[in-house]
């Protein structure tokens, strides 16, 4: 039915070559691109039916156009790093191809989280007839659609929204991300915010906590205050929102080595001079970290990420939270990655999968509460992020 082209062969990437290639009635041809040939291949060794693979630098504009021109997809997923979203949405604009990611563009020396960039080429994409869905991962990504079902089934207005992520997983390392760790590091150590009455508050990282319970048999975990991108669209398609914040989990280990890493300036991304040659030191921290691909074996227990909003329907008060909690060890056992890059790689192919069906149809740029939630959320269900909700009140 339709081509799909994926940008990335890391633990994301991973996941979403196998849900693509779990759904042939919709993903009738794959490839898998990447900076190393090899890891594409890899990854297309384990798969039950043949998919294409092919290297592709893309931070190089041209390189992607002769790919894309070549292949002909109906639409990209881009799973690879956030620096190289603009390159491809121009490659996407240059071949008329549609468009998806899972994080918000950044610039290497700068880590803004915000979607401004891309947002601003809604009218370029909607003058050439193609879509981009922005941030179709878990956080960003389901998120914004646990909050598109709560608005369209529960509230007539919506006034509070907490966004949790509690990753309960061990992987029995001293000291490791879960997905790229020069990402991930970058997002940490950032200062966090939040959005209260129409303004946006600026927090120390990492500054403000409280403890949190846990459903599922996780229990009691400490959950930090951080920004996080979905914070930024959701507060703007929702105007109802007076509160908006978003929580993550970290073990007093984590943070105890990140500290020390921080102390000592091993988390900068300032390039200093070593031997003669500049280093960025955040970015050598990376090459000597766990490759989060390597976790996969090794992670055990769940990650529980939802969202509870606060609001009214019909004049009463109503409290409401819907989360999915997903198996460390079942999703290695399904596609050889944890549950951080499985959760981020089933949205990531459900979004290609709405927009290759026309479930969700636009010509511009989009988040994902942009468009009716429940088709999505049926798939949740249907290929592996099952969904509960609880009503705290109401
Ligand atoms: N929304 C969410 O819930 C969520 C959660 C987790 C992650 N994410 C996002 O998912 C993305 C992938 O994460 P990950 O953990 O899979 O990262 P990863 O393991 O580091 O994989 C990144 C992949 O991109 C490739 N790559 C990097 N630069 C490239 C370039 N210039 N051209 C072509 N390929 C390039 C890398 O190639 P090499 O192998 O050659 O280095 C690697 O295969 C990131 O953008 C991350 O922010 C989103």
């Amino acid at each position: 039915m339709g081509k799909v082209l994926i940008i990335g062969a890391g633990g994301v990437g991973q996941v979403t070559a196998h849900k693509c290639a779990q759904v042939p009635e919709v993903f009738s041809d794959i490839m898998l691109a990447s900076r190393t040939l090899s890891k594409c291949e890899q990854i297309a060794a384990q798969l039950k039916r043949p998919i294409k693979t092919a290297r592709v630098d893309a931070d190089n504009v041209s390189e992607l156009v002769t790919l894309i021109r070549d292949f002909k997809p109906d639409c990209i997923i881009h799973v690879a790093l956030p620096y190289q979203n603009l390159n491809i949405m121009e490659a996407c604009l240059e071949t008329g191809t549609n468009y998806i990611d899972t994080a918000n563009y950044e610039t290497p020396d700068n880590p803004n989280f915000c979607y401004d960039l891309q947002w601003k080429y809604h009218d370029s994409f909607k003058d050439r007839g193609i879509m981009a869905l922005l941030g179709s991962g878990f956080d960003p990504g389901v998120t914004n659609v646990f909050t598109a079902y709560a608005k369209k089934h529960y509230f007539d207005e919506m006034h509070e929204l907490d966004i949790i992520d509690c990753n309960a997983g061990d992987h029995g390392q001293p000291f490791a991300t879960n997905f790229n760790p020069e990402i991930n590091i970058r997002e940490i150590t950032s200062n966090g915010r939040f959005y209260e009455n129409g303004e946006w508050k600026e927090t120390e990282p990492l500054s403000l906590s409280r403890t949190y319970d846990f459903p599922e048999g996780i229990g009691e975990k400490k959950i930090y205050m951080m920004f996080h991108e979905e914070l930024e669209s959701l507060v703007k398609h929702f105007p109802s929102i007076k509160r908006a914040r978003f929580w993550m989990t970290f073990s007093d280990n984590y943070l105890k080595h990140l500290g020390v890493l921080q102390a000592v300036g091993m988390t900068s991304i300032k390039p200093v001079e070593y031997q003669g040659q500049e280093i960025v030191p955040l970015q050598f921290l990376k090459a000597v970290l766990p490759d989060p691909a390597s976790l996969g074996p090794l992670t055990k227990g769940k990650t529980c990420i939802g969202c509870i909003v606060k609001g009214i329907k019909s004049g009463k008060e109503v409290e409401y939270y819907v989360y999915n909690s997903c198996d460390h060890e079942e999703a290695f056992k399904e596609t050889g990655s944890q549950a951080v890059s499985y959760t981020t790689g089933v949205p990531a192919m459900i979004g290609a999968m709405m927009l290759i069906t026309k479930k969700w149809e636009g010509k511009g740029v989009f988040n994902m509460e942009e468009f009716d939630p429940d088709p999505f959320m049926d798939k949740l269900n249907q290929y592996g992020l099952p969904w509960k909700e609880i009503f705290l009140k109401g």
